[in-house]
């Protein structure tokens, strides 16, 4: 019996697939990587915005077909989508033949529902309203060596106007200190070179003994072993002076951070309630630049958000320019149903949208590019992560997040490799290992 799993959106939900599998492997399933020989095929979805929702119905739509052919064939739909308001219904009136349904406070359930569906020969679907504990004792088949990711907090509180995560993860729940410890620990002793902290607001971590996150971070960081630390992602209303001195006290910790924006305008800020204004997030950026001088700050950039005008855009291309990001996820605003933003007057219309994206991601990619120049003739520290198939080559990120490229005749996956870098295209960078 195999499975297949079809991950989208964010980083949490790629952990949540691992999680998954390590359920169905459990239940004595192995992978299958071709989709059309898989025996449990499960969608873990995303629907952030409406075209993560549009490829996922688009592919659960595709098996319509194949699961006429073959009526032993389990499909399994779960993740943020299925707990969205009104979407499992949609689910499950569109597509009759999805077999299981699970909302993301319901992944440790999946074993259970299996058997159900077997023995009942009836679809089975699970939406709890939502979830307390934050241990689910399930061990993930991790997928992303030498990198691991390792969940801190779970939910969110915050209500950004035009997001839908609060409503399909719930409020925040943090893991106890201890655990997170122990699990970054052994990861450490299993050879993993790169933990990654996730949450969607890491700074508003609580432990139970009151730890907040700046003194988790530091006791990760005190974890013996070859490994450097990430965490994402940081809400800009809780940035603080002691995160700073934390990162700039271990060398562990990667001098990048994941700082989204997503406007330089305070009325478009104040409109996506995100409670902090356009010169607190620049005076946040040159306390930690003036703290560690080489830190590399991305970001997440909306445009087109309800009544954004073009003035107000204009104020989002001079931050881009006086924040000096290394790199940005940018989006057109989506109406999320349920959301505050999805009822406010004063939509933009697609094409002005649009138009605003491409001479955004223009002003972003020219940082890039500068800074990848930057690099030539120099050294990048890069963990090697994997093989490129189309360029032959290996590829691996330094501290900053910047991708570099390489040949050599030798696996160097899970490797620290020095590189000098000699070319550099776009936000790429191509190198000589050194020394080899
Ligand atoms: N918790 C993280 C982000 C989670 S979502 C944080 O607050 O930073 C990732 C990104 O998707 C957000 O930063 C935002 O830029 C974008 N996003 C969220 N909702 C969106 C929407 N309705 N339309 C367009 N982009 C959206
Ligand atoms: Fe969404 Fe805001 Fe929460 Fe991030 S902090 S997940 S953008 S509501
Ligand atoms: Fe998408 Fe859910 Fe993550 S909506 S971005 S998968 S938290």
């Amino acid at each position: 019996m195999k499975y297949h799993i079809v991950t989208y959106g964010c980083q949490m939900n790629v952990h949540e697939s691992e999680k998954i599998a390590g359920i169905l492997r459990e239940k004595g399933y192995t992978e299958e990587s071709d989709i059309d020989s898989a025996d449990i095929i499960v969608f873990n979805t995303c629907c952030i915005r409406e075209n993560a929702e549009n490829h996922a119905f688009g592919n659960i739509g595709a098996l319509k077909q194949r699961k006429r052919e073959n009526k032993d064939l389990i499909i399994a739909v779960g993740g943020c989508m299925a707990q969205e308001e009104g979407k499992a219904a949609l689910i499950k009136e569109r597509f009759p033949f999805v077999d299981i349904l699970f909302g993301t406070h319901n992944l440790s359930e999946l074993g259970a529902l299996i058997d159900r569906k077997k023995s009942q020969k009836k679809r089975v679907f699970s939406l709890k309203e939502a979830r307390e504990e934050t241990e689910d004792g399930i061990t993930p088949v991790r997928t992303g060596y030498p990198g691991a990711w390792v969940n801190i907090m779970y939910g969110c509180n915050n209500f950004c106007s035009y997001c839908i995560v609060p409503y399909v993860r719930g409020r925040e729940r943090s893991r106890r200190a201890e655990d997170i410890v122990r699990e970054v620990e052994s990861l450490a002793k299993e050879g993993y070179k790169e933990i990654t902290l996730l949450g969607q607001n890491v700074n508003s971590y609580r432990g139970e003994d009151g730890t907040d996150f700046p003194a988790l971070l530091d006791r990760c960081a005190s974890v013996e072993g070859d490994f450097r630390l990430r965490f994402m992602t940081s809400h800009p209303k809780d940035f603080s002076a002691a995160l700073v001195s934390v990162i700039k006290k271990h060398k562990k910790i990667c001098n990048q951070i994941h700082l989204p924006v997503q406007s330089g305008s305070n009325r478009i800020l104040s409109l996506m309630n995100r409670r902090y204004t356009r010169e607190k997030y620049l005076e946040e950026i040159a306390l930690l630049r003036r703290e560690i001088p080489d830190c590399a700050v991305t970001t997440d950039i909306i445009v087109g958000f309800p009544t954004e005008t073009e003035e107000e855009f204009q104020e989002t291309l001079s931050l881009v320019n006086e924040a000096d990001f290394s790199s940005a996820f940018m989006f057109i605003y989506s109406p999320r149903t349920g959301t505050k933003a999805a009822a406010m007057e004063g939509q933009i219309e697609a094409s002005v949208s649009k138009d605003r994206l491409s001479r955004l991601i223009e002003a972003v990619n020219a940082r890039t590019r500068e800074k990848s120049a930057a690099y030539i003739g120099k050294t990048a520290e890069i963990l090697c992560e994997g093989y490129d198939e189309k360029k032959n080559l290996y590829l691996g990120r330094d501290e900053y997040g910047r991708m570099g490229y390489f040949a050599s005749g030798k696996n160097r996956i899970g490797e620290f490799v020095s590189l000098r870098i000699d070319r550099a295209n776009g936000i790429s960078l191509f190198g000589e290992p050194i020394g080899e």
